[in-house]
């Protein structure tokens, strides 16, 4: 173990410089720690204040550490988690590469002690055969008929959660706990078969067992939504999502063959999850020594692709980076990004790409529709804008928005 330490902290920048970086390959290595003191002390300074002007300027609040090392020591540096070395890579052509895994050379890294409690012996964290085998029956699972027989399930949870919003008419409404418990209810009940109430003692237990997790590590997440911080901020889109919704359903509950025709509504989540995606990085691990792009990269280095950074990459999205226009998306993801698919992963791509996209997209539309068939919804005055990662990206004080019937 101390041999492979020194060797590791010893050789791995030299060896990096050698194989591909030009000038420093990133932050120095400190003694045990690595640069975790740093990211931390990073992180709780940016916490500390919300962005000013409900910016959407967030990478330097949600990931100060990556947002101040790719400018310091360019696209691709190395970091360390303790004495984990890690090589952080934002040029898309490497990120695809990585992703798209045709050779098989990157593998996603074995979870911690915590991690084994939280994903047991899941798809997420499974490699090869078993993987395999889990992979299919997911995708069987979340496609098709199996897909659509979940809709009636998500109505009744969209429903039960706007009967609990009846109180709050013309009130204030934190919405991002509610988004919570609707995400769980809705898995609960097309999963398990089971109401939210049976499932909650699961769901509160894995709540706990993350924050655990995430104390110990940057590594993990759980899904959520998060899609309504957009249209409250921008009450143009918020009628025109409005005027979809109403032209293709008028009051109805939606059909399902009418949700894939909800244009604007899909440009608008995709906006959102470009801005606010809430997984905002991928890791793998090499077994043995491989060569990316014109780096050579040892055995046993963790490899980081953070999406947030390249969802804010100005030289990809163009000066209006920061803004939040859905239109960049009205001739779909590959004009948006010139073609350069691996500029936006909220779901990541290849074979590990998100099993679940079909279902939170549906899930996501159909409790949007309803909202906003009933509501219109301005931010309250008591938000606070400060996103952070908790395992997933949330409004660290909530989500307070003002709802007004219609
Ligand atoms: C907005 C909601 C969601 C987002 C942004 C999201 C994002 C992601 C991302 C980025 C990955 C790829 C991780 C990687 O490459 O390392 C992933 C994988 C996965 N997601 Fe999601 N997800 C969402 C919802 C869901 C839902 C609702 C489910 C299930 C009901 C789900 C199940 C999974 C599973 C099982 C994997 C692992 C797939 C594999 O390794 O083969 N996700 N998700």
């Amino acid at each position: 173990m101390m041999n492979w330490m020194r060797d590791t902290v010893l050789t791995l920048p030299s060896f990096l410089q050698i194989h591909g970086f030009s000038g420093n390959s990133g932050p120095s290595y400190r003694l045990i720690h690595g640069n975790n003191k740093e990211i931390s002390n990073m992180l709780k300074e940016a916490m500390s204040k919300p962005i000013r002007n409900l910016s959407h300027d967030v990478l330097s609040a949600v990931q100060p550490h990556i947002h101040s090392w790719t400018k310091t020591y360019g696209k691709n540096f190395l970091q360390w988690y303790g004495l984990q070395p890690v090589l952080v890579i934002t040029e898309p052509e490497l990120c695809k590469e990585i992703l798209n895994n045709k050779d098989r050379l990157y593998s996603k890294k074995k979870p911690n002690v915590y991690g084994k409690k939280l994903f047991g012996d899941s798809i997420s964290i499974a490699e090869g055969e078993k993987w395999s085998k889990l992979r299919k029956l997911s995708n069987h699972a979340f496609h098709g008929d199996s897909l659509k027989s979940m809709i009636p399930d998500m109505i009744a949870s969209s429903e039960a959660m706007l009967e609990g919003w009846k109180k709050h008419e013309g009130k204030e409404i934190e919405v991002y706990e509610q988004f919570r418990l609707f995400t769980s209810e809705v898995i609960s009940r097309t999963a398990f078969g089971s109401c939210y109430l049976e499932g909650k003692n699961i769901f509160d237990m894995l709540m706990k067992l993350s924050s655990v997790i995430f104390r110990n590590s940057y590594k993990l997440r759980i899904p959520g939504i998060s899609k309504v911080y957009k249209p409250t901020l921008h009450p143009d889109w918020q009628e025109k999502a409005r005027n979809e919704v109403l032209q293709l359903f008028g009051k109805e509950t939606r059909n399902p063959d009418g949700l894939a025709k909800l244009k604007t509504m899909s440009m608008i989540i995709n906006e959102s999850l470009r801005l606010y995606p809430p997984v905002i990085v991928l890791r793998r691990k090499v077994d043995m020594e491989v060569r990316l792009g014109n780096l050579i990269v040892p055995a046993n280095v963790e490899l980081l692709v953070p999406n947030l950074a390249l969802h804010h990459e100005p030289q990809i999205w163009g000066q209006d980076v920061k803004l939040f226009k859905p239109e960049r998306f009205s001739d779909g993801v590959a004009n948006a990004t010139n073609n350069n698919m691996a500029a936006f992963l909220p779901f990541g791509m290849g074979p590990r790409t998100c099993v679940g996209l079909n279902f939170a997209t549906i899930e996501a539309k159909i409790a949007l529709s309803m909202i906003l068939q009933r509501y219109a919804f301005t931010l309250s005055p008591a938000y606070v804008h400060s996103p952070f990662q908790f395992l997933t990206v949330r409004p660290q004080h909530g989500l307070q928005v003002i709802l007004n019937s219609l």
